[in-house]
C-alpha cells in the first residue's frame, strides 16, 4: 500500500479552514527567512499558500543573509510583543553566524507553532504536548489516518535530530508503541531494522534503506528529503522497498505535505489557545 500524504495533508487542511471559519479567531502566522537560500525560500512560499488556502493570515520577515544573532532576536522580540501574531516560524537552517539554539528559545513558547523551543520538548517528554514539530506530528496523523496500530508496535526510528527523530520518539511513546532510536553509531542497523513493524527514517541519505532492511509487511515512513542527480528522493529505496513493505510513504507526496498541514493546525492551536486565556 502507498501512503498518499498528498490526500491526507488535503483533508487536514480543508479540517483547519472549516475550524477557522467556525471559530471566531483569526490565526496569525509570522514567518522569518534569514538570506536567499532557494530550499529555504520555496518552503516559507508553500507555508504562505498554504496559510491563504485555510483562511490564516501570513506575514513574512525578511533579514539579509549577513544579519547577526542580535539582530535575528531583535525580530524575534518584536513579533512576540506583537499581539496580531500568534504563531512564530523561524526557517532552518540558519547562516553559520546566527546561533541557532538561542534564536529558538528566544521565541515566546506559547507561538512556538514549530515546537522546537524547549519548554515545548519538555512538554512533549513530559506527555503532556503542547505544540509538537509539524514533521513528527503529520506522521503520526498519517499512520493515524491509514489505522496503522500504534500501541506495542516495535518502531525504528533512524536519525536522533532535535526536528524529527527526537520528537517522533516522544509522541510514538505517547502512543504505547516500543522505540528504538538508531543513529550514526548504532551497531547493526540493519538487524534493529528487521525487527520493526514500523520503520521511521530520518537521517538524510539517500537511498539509504534498502528492501534486505525492513521485515516483510513492515511500515515505512520515509521523512529524508534528498536530491540525486537533481531529483528529489528519500532515505528509502523507494522501488525495491515498496515490494517488502505492508505500507510505505512516497517521495514526495509523504510526509511532506504533512508538515504544512500539521503547522497550520499547530497555528490554529496557538490562536484557540491564546483566545481561551485572554477572556480567562
Ligand atoms: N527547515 C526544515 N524543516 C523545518 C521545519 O520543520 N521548521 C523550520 N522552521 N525550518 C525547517
Amino acid at each position: 500500500m502507498i501512503i498518499d500524504g498528498r490526500m491526507v495533508a488535503g483533508k487536514r487542511l480543508d479540517l483547519v479552514r472549516k475550524q477557522v471559519d467556525e471559530s471566531g479567531v483569526q490565526p496569525c502566522l509570522a514567518t522569518v527567512l534569514i538570506g536567499e537560500d532557494p530550499g529555504s525560500k520555496m518552503y516559507v512560499r508553500m507555508k504562505h499558500e498554504a496559510c491563504e488556502k485555510v483562511h490564516i493570515v501570513s506575514v513574512k520577515a525578511c533579514l539579509p543573509a549577513t544579519a547577526t544573532t542580535m539582530e535575528v532576536l531583535a525580530k524575534i522580540r518584536e513579533l512576540n510583543n506583537d499581539p496580531s501574531i500568534n504563531g512564530i516560524l523561524v526557517q532552518l537552517p540558519l547562516p553559520l553566524q546566527v546561533e541557532t539554539s538561542r534564536v529558538i528559545q528566544a521565541v515566546a513558547p506559547e507561538k512556538d507553532v514549530d515546537g522546537f523551543h524547549p519548554c515545548n520538548i519538555g512538554l512533549l517528554y513530559a506527555g503532556t504536548p503542547r505544540f509538537a514539530p509539524c514533521t513528527p506530528k503529520g506522521v503520526m496523523t498519517l499512520l493515524d489516518a491509514y489505522n496503522i496500530p500504534i500501541q506495542g508496535a516495535r518502531t525504528l526510528i533512524a536519525g536522533r535530530s532535535i526536528d524529527v527523530g527526537r520528537p517522533m520518539a516522544a509522541l510514538l511513546l505517547h502512543r504505547d508503541a516500543t522505540i528504538t532510536i538508531a543513529h550514526s553509531k548504532t551497531r547493526n542497523l540493519k538487524d534493529e531494522m528487521r525487527r520493526a513493524d514500523i520503520v521511521v527514517s530520518a537521517v538524510g541519505k539517500a537511498r539509504f534503506i534498502t528492501s534486505d532492511m525492513i521485515k516483510p509487511g513492515a511500515v515505512v515512513i520515509d521523512v529524508g528529503i534528498n536530491y540525486l542527480d537533481g531529483k528529489l528522493c528519500g532515505d528509502v529505496d523507494f522501488d525495491q522497498v515498496k515490494d517488502v513493505a505492508g505500507a510505505i510513504t512516497p517521495v514526495p507526496g509523504g510526509v511532506g505535505p504533512m508538515t504544512i498541514a500539521s503547522l497550520m493546525e499547530n497555528t490554529y492551536l496557538a490562536a484557540v489557545e491564546r483566545s481561551c486565556t485572554n477572556v480567562s
